[in-house]
């Protein structure tokens, strides 16, 4: 069995956000942190970062954030965006603060638009970002859009042939999987993450999505108790559904 990976504590808590390591040190001072129960008096401690860190480890009182690798779910609210990039409120308001100081940085794997609602990852684990998104994992997307005019009836047979050419674009997109919930609602499983890819797919139908909202990636549903601008860590059971294809109910697309 291999041991847990050590680490300099001021490097840690520095990387987690909580200040620079002058201000990790000042901490030290303050008698702020405590390691299984006993003041650290020593900020260049190595400590074994053991799975269960954030019960050990307490600063100012509270358990330390969890350390990299993190994958969070969030359920992301209407009104806020995925980029730091574009102007309002974005995701990463939702957090505290200090998380958006840590190294690595978290980042959103794929974005949803700024009304869409529902399940989003964030992480700062780039091979497991690079995972969920890669075209060549397939992991299903699957979003509920409501729609401003009833389904037509051919549409489920247009996303699911595979070659639908969106406005601008050269490859046609795989193949998608349409289940109609009510004359204007349906539910789209998709494989690939194109830039505004249910809308637009919508879109070349004639129809327009009026809300759009995402329940689950791979085999990992949002869960009910999660209140929209609500998020938590996700535990290593669901990390892994989310790249499970098997519990999946949808056919297995493209
Ligand atoms: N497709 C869209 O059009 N918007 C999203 O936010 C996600 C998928």
């Amino acid at each position: 069995m291999s041991l847990p990976p050590a680490v300099r504590l001021d490097r840690l808590l520095a990387n987690l956000g909580y200040g620079s390591r002058r201000e990790v040190h000042a901490l030290v001072r303050e008698r702020a942190i405590f390691l299984d129960g006993q003041a650290v008096t020593d900020a260049g401690a190595r400590i074994a970062l053991t799975a269960d860190i954030p019960e050990r480890l307490t600063v100012r009182g509270a358990p330390v954030d969890p350390p990299a690798p993190l994958v969070l779910m969030m359920h992301k609210p209407a009104g806020v965006v995925c980029s730091h990039k574009e102007p309002g409120r974005s995701v990463y308001e939702l957090l505290p603060p200090r998380w958006r100081s840590r190294t690595p940085a978290l980042s959103t794997v794929g974005r949803l638009d700024r009304d869409t609602t529902g399940l989003l990852l964030i992480t700062d684990d780039g091979s497991f970002l690079h995972r969920v998104i890669s075209p060549r994992t397939h992991a299903p997307k699957r979003y509920t859009a409501s729609l401003q005019w009833p389904l037509r009836g051919d549409e489920a047979d247009i996303f699911a042939r595979g070659d639908l050419l969106l406005e601008g674009e050269e490859r046609p997109l795989a193949p998608a999987y349409l289940e109609v919930l009510e004359p204007r609602v349906a539910r789209l499983t998709l494989t690939e993450g194109r830039y505004h890819q249910v809308r637009r797919m919508f879109s070349a139908t004639g129809n327009r999505v009026v809300e759009l909202h995402r329940d689950r990636i791979g085999s990992l549903d949002l869960p009910p108790d999660l209140a929209p601008g609500a998020w938590r860590a996700l535990n290593p059971d669901e990390r892994e559904a989310i790249l499970a294809e098997d519990k999946c109910e949808s056919p297995r697309l493209a």
